[in-house]
């Protein structure tokens, strides 16, 4: 009898212990994204772990998958909705299937500079930006800086009659399409993944990016001449999806918001240091020659370039264009 109702104890200890176990398990949040660890986003992908594990004492894991290793930015927001992956930060330029309001940033030559687009991004009309994915069940949980775009090439870039014929690569929005087809080049939409393939075998002639993109994934050493254009923004949107974030506690999702808030500052410094930093190294590299252009090279670039914003007008919203422009102002 002792026996038996040892046993039935230690059975019920056990049973106890795998509910615990179970009740204890961590939710885990798989974050994917296309960059390398060392950039402004691979950055704070793993602040972010680090604060969101900490705040949590552990009740949440953050586990980070960079380099398009678990996805690539064609298929990320699918994946995500799928439940198959639960953060990501794509490039605004990357949301036109699911809005069409964030293809305002890819406008060329709309910011001068990043405290620009920083002070556009905290107005009000740029913090409602965040919820334009919303329909589609997506939740936008802030922006990350990268920095502006440069144009990296095989063949020197001064005015835009230089870029005639040639092909690039951009992400997949029909404001970059329209810009390049501006310029009578030829746009290519590919995953950022396939850039420096495309690239080294000369399948295109050249692309735009950020100079910690063209640095940490060597575009630079494979394409002999980057123009600082300065002409685009490269920006990020953190999104998950409501089915994760809605079956968070309150407690969670604060302490997750928090987590957020603080490496997307970290984040954006880092952006701040890189877009210094991996241009000097660039620079240092002997690898590419930067080209700078003067005020009138550029105004010439600002002149065929600008009317791909009245293209876009309607789709967008023109005084969401306006309010964007008015930032320029301070
Ligand atoms: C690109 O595809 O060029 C960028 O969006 C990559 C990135 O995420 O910075």
């Amino acid at each position: 009898m002792q026996r038996i109702l040892a046993l039935a104890a230690a059975g019920l200890a056990a049973l106890t212990l795998y509910a615990l176990a179970l009740a204890d398990e961590p939710v885990v949040i798989k974050f994917s994204h296309v960059v390398a660890e060392n950039t402004p986003k691979g950055q704070m992908a793993n602040k972010f772990k680090e604060l969101v594990e900490e705040k949590t004492g552990g009740a949440v894991v953050v586990e980070v998958y960079p380099n398009s290793q678990l996805f690539g930015d064609d298929k990320v927001l699918e994946a995500m909705l799928l439940g198959d992956v639960h953060m990501a930060a794509p490039a605004l330029s990357k949301f036109s299937r699911y809005t069409d309001v964030l293809a305002l940033y890819d406008l060329p030559f709309l910011f001068e500079d990043m405290d620009a687009v920083d002070r556009f991004q905290q107005s009000e009309q740029g913090q409602a930006m965040l919820s334009s994915v919303s329909k589609k069940g997506l939740i936008g949980l802030g922006y990350l800086h990268n920095g502006m775009k440069q144009l990296s090439s095989s063949k020197p870039l001064r005015v835009p009659e230089d870029a005639k014929g040639l092909k690039f690569r951009i992400m997949s929005s029909e404001v970059l399409e329209a810009q390049f087809e501006a310029i009578d080049a030829a746009p290519l939409k590919k995953p950022f993944s396939e850039v420096f393939t495309l690239l080294q075998t000369r399948a295109i002639d050249g692309q735009e990016n950020s100079w910690s993109n063209i640095y940490s994934k060597k575009f630079f050493e494979v394409q002999p001449y980057i123009t600082e254009s300065n002409h685009g923004l490269l920006d990020y949107m953190v999104v998950t999806s409501k089915e994760l974030w809605m079956g968070l506690s309150d407690e969670q999702r604060a302490q997750i918001k928090e987590a957020l808030d603080e490496s997307l500052a970290f984040g954006n410094e880092v952006a701040a240091q890189k877009a210094i930093e991996d241009k000097q190294k660039i620079a240092e590299s002997g690898r590419s020659e930067i080209i700078e252009l003067t005020p009138a090279q550029r105004a010439q670039w600002v002149e065929v370039m600008r009317p791909v914003w009245k293209q876009f007008e309607m789709e967008i919203g023109p005084e969401l264009i306006e309010a964007a422009y008015q930032a320029n102002e301070g």
